[in-house]
């Protein structure tokens, strides 16, 4: 079911929703990874991007592609993980703005709470495609799981009974979204993606519903995203976080939308004390973070890690610039000041 087309980079895909939604859960089940586990008290206080990678989408996504018969075209999907508890609002609006689409997990039992709310207003100005992840299914009670399995299939071995508990929840979350102006839909009842936001039952715990959402994404992305997807050279790199390292000093942790970064370019960032100009000496892919020596390039879109002389005043939030030697540094200046 993969046919790559090499114009198309990966398209950057956050992750919003109120604390304990279950949100880094997902992600942690899509990228088997236990970064929930580790958190400090559970709660997730920075925003951090990782790729995954078409291979293994299509590898998650086989049995319920046999039915949908999709080609899946871009390279991967960019997951931005983002906090839900109230006090970090600035990085959910950051990763907001900087995502082409977007996963709103919503608690099946809790419904919508107070930053589901600020989420879908972030959502709705930007006008970003999005799906929502109705999540802990598998704690309606009676349910009995199906790990792994597309969620038709979960739903087809509950009883009568168990059906109607999940429907009613179901409903109830409906007309919530509702009264926000979102007309939402069970992803296999849908016939409008654009007009009305999917719903996708989910359990982080069992993995049921994941398939779904793995095979939503790119299609949602492949449909409604087009020339916002297409590959361009000019270098698009904005910084998500920076850091200190033991042993290494600053860091900053970048999403490269578009074009390319190479070990040794002079780039411009916007710090504290205003533009500076320094050169990348190590790039560190996010995959690879262990990695002393890092990688020669990166291209986009991708998250990765980098170490830059006197870069620890740079401001979250601020787009990186390469200065190559067509650039005007007087210019750039002015423009670096404006963000
Ligand atoms: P913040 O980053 O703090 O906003 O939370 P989050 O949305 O990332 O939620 P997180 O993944 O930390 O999950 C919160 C709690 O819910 C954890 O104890 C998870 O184990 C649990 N949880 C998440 N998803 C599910 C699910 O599908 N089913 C059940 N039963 N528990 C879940
Ligand atoms: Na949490
Ligand atoms: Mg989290």
């Amino acid at each position: 079911y993969v046919k790559l087309d090499s114009s198309l980079r990966s398209p950057v895909c956050c992750v919003l929703g109120h604390v304990d939604a279950g949100k880094t859960s997902i992600l942690d089940r899509i990228r088997r990874s236990r970064v929930a586990a580790g958190e400090a008290g559970g709660i997730t206080q920075q925003i951090a991007a990782t790729l995954v990678s078409i291979e293994d989408i299509a590898a998650e996504t086989v049995s319920i592609n046999r039915s949908h018969n999709f080609t899946l075209k871009i390279p991967g999907i960019l997951v931005i993980d983002t906090p839900g508890h109230e006090s970090f609002s600035n990085l959910r609006t950051r990763g907001s703005t900087l995502c082409d689409v977007a996963i709103l997990v919503v608690d099946i039992h809790s419904g919508l709470q107070m930053q589901t709310i600020e989420s879908i207003k972030l959502l709705q100005s930007k006008r970003a495609p999005f799906v929502i992840a109705l999540n802990k299914v598998d704690r309606v009670y009676g349910w009995k799981s199906v790990t792994n399995s597309p969620f038709k299939d979960s739903l087809k071995v509950q009883t009568e009974e168990v059906v109607q508990e999940f429907e009613k929840k179901m409903e109830a979350v409906i007309a919530e979204l509702a009264m926000q102006q979102v007309n939402a839909v069970p992803y296999y009842k849908n016939k409008d993606f654009r007009k009305c936001p999917a719903i996708v039952p989910t359990s982080a715990v069992t993995g049921e519903g994941i398939p779904d959402l793995l095979l939503l994404l790119p299609l949602l992305s492949q449909k409604f995203l087009g020339d916002r997807i297409t590959k361009r050279d000019t270098v698009e790199c904005n910084v998500l976080e920076v850091k200190v390292q033991d042993g290494v000093g600053s860091t900053l942790d970048v999403l490269l939308l578009n074009g390319s970064l190479n070990r040794g370019d002079k780039v411009m960032l916007c710090t504290l004390n205003g533009a500076i100009t320094t050169k990348i000496q190590t790039i560190l892919e996010s995959s690879n973070m262990k990695s002393t020596s890092g990688v020669q390039r990166i291209e986009g879109a991708i998250g990765a890690r980098l170490i830059c002389k006197g870069a620890e005043k740079t401001l979250a939030g601020t787009e990186l610039h390469v200065i190559g030697p067509k650039t005007n540094e007087v210019e750039l200046k002015k423009k670096a000041r404006r963000d």
